[in-house]
C-alpha cells in the first residue's frame, strides 16, 4: 500500500514541479524511505533534508537509500518530530510526506506548522489515510457490541478548511484503493508489519473480544477479506 501511495504521490507532483520556487525539500516522517528513493531521483540536483520523528527508522532509511547508491552531498538527514516542531525560517521549495500526517497529534496543526516552512509560492505536498477508510472493521464491532479501536483517521474536510485559513492554496483528491488478505487476522498482522499497530488511544480489545472480531469478519468475508484504505492526496500553495 505505502509504495503504491508514494508512487502516487510523486506523480500528483508532476503538475506542480515547475512552480516549485528554487530551494532545499523537506520530506517528513521519511519511514524505510521509500518515497525518499523516489524524491532524490526526481529531484538530483536540490538538497534534500530527509528526517524522521524516530531515530532508529532514520538509520534504516539512510542505510537503504545507500544500498540504493543514491546518497550524494545533497541529501541530508535530521530528527524532527512534527508534533514538537515550531517553524523556523522560511527556506523550503517544497515540504512532503507520505503516510505520516495521520500519526501527528493533530493532522491540521502539525500540517499548518509544515508549512509555515514554505518559502512564497512553496508547495506541501502530503498522503494520508483519511477517516473513510476500513469501514466494515467500524461495522463488525458495531454489531458485536464492541469498542471500535482503529486509531482515528484525519477528516479530510477539517484539514482542508484549517489549513486554508493559514494561506494555503489547497487541491486534493481522494482515492479508495483495496488490498486483499486470506483472512481478518492477515490484516491486523500486516498492520502490525508496517508499525501501525500502536494505539493512539490507549484502547485495545481483550483476546476473548479480538477472538470475536475476527471470526465475525471471516463468517462475514465470503473467503477473502476485502480492505478499504481512503487515501487522501493533498497539495497546497503557500501564499
Ligand atoms: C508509515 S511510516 C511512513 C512511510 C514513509 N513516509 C514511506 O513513504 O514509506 C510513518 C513514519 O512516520 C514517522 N512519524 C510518526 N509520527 C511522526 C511525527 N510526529 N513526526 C515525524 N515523523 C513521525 C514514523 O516514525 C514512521 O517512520
Amino acid at each position: 500500500m505505502q509504495p503504491k501511495v508514494a508512487k502516487g504521490l510523486i506523480s500528483s507532483l508532476k503538475p506542480w514541479k515547475a512552480a516549485i520556487p528554487p530551494g532545499a525539500i523537506l520530506e517528513f516522517g521519511c519511514g524505510t524511505g521509500m518515497l525518499t528513493e523516489l524524491l532524490i531521483q526526481e529531484f538530483p540536483d536540490r538538497e534534500i533534508f530527509v528526517t524522521d520523528a524516530s531515530p532508529q527508522m532514520l538509520e534504516v532509511c539512510k542505510k537503504n537509500i545507500e544500498r540504493s547508491e543514491l546518497l550524494t552531498n545533497n541529501v541530508h538527514f535530521d530528527i524532527l518530530d512534527v508534533n514538537d516542531f515550531t517553524p523556523g525560517e522560511r527556506k523550503y521549495g517544497l515540504v512532503i510526506g507520505n503516510f505520516v500526517a495521520h500519526w501527528f497529534k493533530d493532522t491540521s496543526i502539525g500540517l499548518q506548522n509544515l508549512s509555515e516552512e514554505l518559502k512564497h509560492g512553496g508547495i506541501i505536498l502530503t498522503s494520508f489515510p483519511g477517516n473513510h477508510s476500513f469501514p466494515n472493521w467500524y461495522e463488525y464491532c458495531l454489531e458485536l457490541g464492541l469498542p471500535h479501536t482503529a486509531n482515528p483517521l484525519p477528516d479530510v474536510e477539517e484539514v482542508l478548511v484549517k489549513l486554508s485559513m493559514n494561506d494555503v492554496q489547497i487541491d486534493y483528491y481522494e482515492n479508495d484503493l483495496y488490498q486483499e488478505f486470506e483472512q481478518p487476522i492477515d490484516f491486523f498482522r500486516h498492520l502490525k508489519r508496517i508499525g501501525s499497530h500502536t494505539s493512539k488511544l490507549d484502547k485495545s480489545l481483550s483476546y476473548k473480544q479480538f477472538r470475536m472480531l475476527v471470526n465475525h469478519w471471516k463468517r462475514n468475508s465470503k473467503g477473502v477479506t476485502k480492505i478499504k484504505w481512503h487515501v487522501v492526496y493533498l497539495a497546497g500553495k503557500k501564499g
